[in-house]
């Protein structure tokens, strides 16, 4: 009798379409309707967007290409990734160690206000947070976040969420679901948009979005918009180089993140269009900061015709937003221990589940029970965020680059992304080896080191 042997197919992205939306899915996301405004009201508004968009163009989009490609070379999860193209010093493999580490610390606030998000969709629907004062609106945030049991409630259920889509795998659930949830996406927030542009306060909100106001930009603003500009791709703890890994072999990297960059960038623009001229309209501060979403926007629409309809349209656009992202980082740990181990996808995406429960009650009770539990002055929600953005992520970044410009070498790299010569994108190639040898390299290091004050 003849020998087979049957190999079982690596799961992954089945269509080109279902590669962008997956990949747009991961980097769109709370990100984009929580801390993009938020960031931009604190710090001076579109001298802000100005310093963020330069860490993306000099670092962030590098990453981005330079993540997806080892994994598609790789075809394997985040730490294997580096055991697999350099077998001869595994240290290297520490990056997606670290990455597998800030996934979780990154879920554990997350979740938290993904939670948020998800209860206001049915507190709005409700009318229970719907007032046009402020203070209000604000009790009932408060409510909210200092209900412990309400707090732990909201970020498990996500949880159970989240973790019954990956569950159902690479194509049927990540692929499936974001190919479904990106168009719907686009045209709620193309509605609000429309909405507030329609609102008498629109051009200051626009002024306040467009015109840059250099004097608030300080070293620690820069680190600031540099760990937005990592946290809003995706990159930077190996999400990036776990979804490479479901790529396919004829797909266009290069072309894929510059995409994926540039519909991020109008999602984001598009938020603060949505936002600020309502904030404006109707009186409201633009530094309000995190709670701009919650307290903010229930007051501010609640003023205008059919506004509650509008709220609970935001908040399903902040849920599905949330939903793509924190698919994408699940699968970071869960991808991890489903190769290492070879563990079912239905028992390592349970441990991961269980072991962020347990992790992100620290988050979810930081304004509550552990209100007082502080870790340098910081409240542990606090603490995961400004590790993972401000710290892990670009470090991570860093060591990615100095990996693939220094250490892989500019040969395999040149075969990598021109899919071995099928692609004639020689020139792009020889700007990415410079990018990623040099610019990248130099930019995080500089405002890391400056934003932390170490210099
Ligand atoms: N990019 C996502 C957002 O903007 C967050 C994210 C960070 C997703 C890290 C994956 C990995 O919300």
């Amino acid at each position: 009798m003849q020998n087979v042997t049957v190999t079982k197919a690596r799961d992954s992205f089945t269509t080109g379409l279902g590669v962008i939306a997956a990949t747009l899915g991961s980097a769109v996301g709370l990100g984009n309707i929580w801390k993009f405004p938020a960031l931009t009201g604190l710090n001076g508004g579109a001298a802000f967007i100005i310093v963020y968009l330069l860490s993306t163009l000099m670092a962030g989009l590098v990453v981005m290409v330079a993540e997806l490609m080892l994994g598609r070379r790789s075809k394997s999860d985040a730490l294997t990734t580096f055991k697999v193209l350099h077998p001869k010093n595994e240290s290297w493999a520490l990056i997606g160690a670290a990455g597998v580490l800030s996934a979780f610390l990154i879920l554990a606030f997350y979740t938290e206000v993904a939670g948020w998000v998800f209860a206001y969709i049915f507190k709005a629907a409700s009318g229970a947070v719907l007032s046009s004062d402020p203070k209000v609106t604000s009790a009932g945030f408060e409510k909210l976040i200092t209900d412990p049991v309400q707090s732990v409630f909201w970020q498990c259920l996500v949880l159970v969420f989240v973790g019954a889509i990956i569950v159902a795998g690479v194509s049927k659930g990540i692929e499936k679901t974001t190919k479904r949830l990106m168009p719907v996406l686009f045209l709620i927030l193309v509605m609000i948009g429309v909405r507030s542009l329609m609102l008498p306060g629109a051009a200051a909100g626009l002024e306040f979005l467009f015109r840059p106001d250099f004097s608030k930009v300080t070293g620690g603003v820069v680190l600031t918009a540099m760990g937005l500009a990592f946290f809003k791709l995706s990159v930077g703890m190996g999400t990036m180089i776990t979804y490479g890994s479901y790529f396919r072999d004829d797909q266009n990297v290069p072309m894929t993140a510059l995409r994926v960059m540039l519909a991020d960038l109008t999602v984001s623009i598009l938020a603060g269009i949505a936002i600020f001229p309502a904030v404006f309209t109707y009186g409201f501060k633009p530094e309000a900061g995190p709670s701009l979403l919650f307290i903010t926007i229930p007051a501010v629409f609640s003023q205008m015709p059919f506004g509650n309809i509008f709220v609970v349209l935001f908040f399903v656009l902040g849920a599905i937003a949330a939903t793509g992202a924190m698919l994408s980082i699940l699968e970071v740990p869960v991808a991890y221990l489903h190769q290492r181990f070879g563990m079912s996808r239905l028992k390592s995406t349970a441990l991961t589940v269980i072991l962020l429960a347990l992790i992100g009650s620290t988050a979810a009770l930081s304004n509550s029970t552990m209100a007082n539990f502080k870790f340098f002055g910081m409240t542990m929600f606090d603490f995961y965020d400004f590790l993972t953005s401000n710290v892990l992520m670009p470090v991570g970044g860093l060591f990615i680059c100095i990996f693939v410009g220094w250490v892989w070498g500019e040969e395999k790299v040149r075969a990598a992304l021109s899919n071995d010569g099928q692609l004639q994108n020689g020139p792009i190639i020889s700007i990415f080896l410079f990018l990623v040898k040099y610019v990248a390299p130099i930019t995080i290091t500089v405002i890391l080191l400056r934003g932390l004050k170490i210099i």
